[in-house]
């Protein structure tokens, strides 16, 4: 199979994770007999410095012409606490979104046997948690009309009926495949856009009499996710609740540095790890690149090619197995981010 891979590095951490992808991805061709042709765009922070534009028009062409887009991570700490910076860059990433029909983000919540010592939750509430929340992506409070009048300042919160029913779709033929529920997480009890939501989903809902439906507020919500994690299968929400409680969910499991995820658009889809730019950690070889692996191996499920993502799950899975992983997740043998890399390709290789 032959593909055309934009990769996006962006800021941080970003390029030394995404450089152990690569090495993944590399692996996997050689194996299997794949073309993975990889064009390299730049987005966040170093587009700024470098075009004064968080998302140059070249980027945005690679990603367009392309299969798939694999980013790395995006933001940076002078941008942070400074309202007044006129460009910002996390507008680079809105904007991709939205220029792709991004409409779905899917985070898969899943934990490792070897790590659960490392969640903030007693173990058995932890052991066996395994949900995917799907998070609407270009509308909402994200992306309504906002401005500022006099000492004022407004964000508004719009939603159309087919904003909400494609990515609901998703939601529920995902379900199908799993524990089969969908958990709509909403605020019916205050906001009119939550109560189009309710009506919409459970209409879609009559067309999969298979799949069981509830509904949370998103208050309570956030408490279930500590309290009662094992209850959920699919999370299905709208743009800025699935930003808060998917960083809330990713937590729990202990092993953020692990977790993957898919925004999934209408033709090109794009692949990240769910953590940030880790500022921190930049050059230092420090940084966690499993992440970035499995949202490769997410990438390649995507390309139809199963049992390359599958062999790339299972070499991680058998990597922390055997007690190597880098320093946070506390194992028997600290490896540096570039080392993962090596030892999950060459175990690809000799599979
Ligand atoms: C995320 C991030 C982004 C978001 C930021 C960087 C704009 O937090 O992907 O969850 O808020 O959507
Ligand atoms: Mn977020």
């Amino acid at each position: 199979m032959e593909k055309n891979i934009a990769v996006l590095s962006g800021d941080g951490i970003g390029p030394e994770v995404i450089a152990q992808a690569l090495k993944v991805l590399s692996a996997i061709e050689a194996k299997f007999n794949h073309k993975f042709n990889t064009r390299f765009g730049s987005v966040g922070a170093v587009a700024i410095d470098l075009t004064g534009d968080p998302l140059p028009q070249e980027t945005l062409d690679i990603c367009m012409e392309s299969d798939a887009v694999l980013f790395g991570a995006i933001g940076h700490p002078k941008y942070d606490n400074d309202p007044s910076a006129p460009v910002r860059p996390e507008q680079g990433l809105l904007r991709l979104r939205k220029s792709l029909g991004l409409f779905a983000n899917v985070r898969p919540v899943t934990t490792y046997q070897t790590l659960l010592s490392l969640s903030p939750l007693k173990e058995e509430k932890i052991k066996g948690v395994d949900f995917v929340i799907y998070r609407e992506l270009t509308g909402g409070i994200y992306f309504g009309e906002k401005g500022r009048k006099d000492d004022m300042a407004y964000d508004h919160c719009v939603y159309s009926r087919e904003e909400i029913a494609r990515i609901t779709i998703l939601a529920f033929e995902a379900a199908r495949l799993r524990r089969k529920k969908v958990t709509l997480v909403d605020k019916a009890n205050v906001l009119e856009t939550s109560r189009l939501w309710r009506d919409e989903v459970k209409k879609i809902a009559v067309q999969y009499p298979d799949v069981e439906l509830d509904f949370l507020f998103v208050d309570n919500a956030a408490m279930q996710i500590i309290q009662f994690p094992s209850q959920f299968d699919v999370m299905l929400t709208e743009n800025m609740f699935g930003d808060i409680l998917s960083d809330e969910a990713s937590v729990i499991t202990g092993s953020m540095g692990l977790l993957p995820s898919a925004s999934v658009g209408s033709k090109t889809s794009l692949y990240e790890p769910i953590h940030g730019s880790y500022p921190q950690a930049t050059g230092l070889d420090i940084a966690n690149p499993m992440a970035t692996i499995l949202s490769a191996a997410m990438m390649l499920d995507s390309f139809g090619l199963h049992i390359e993502a599958d062999l790339i799950r299972e070499s991680v899975t058998q990597l922390l197995e055997s007690g190597y992983g880098t320093a946070e997740l506390q194992l028997a043998n600290n490896c540096k981010c570039s080392e993962i890399g090596d030892m999950i390709a060459a175990k690809i290789t000799a599979s």
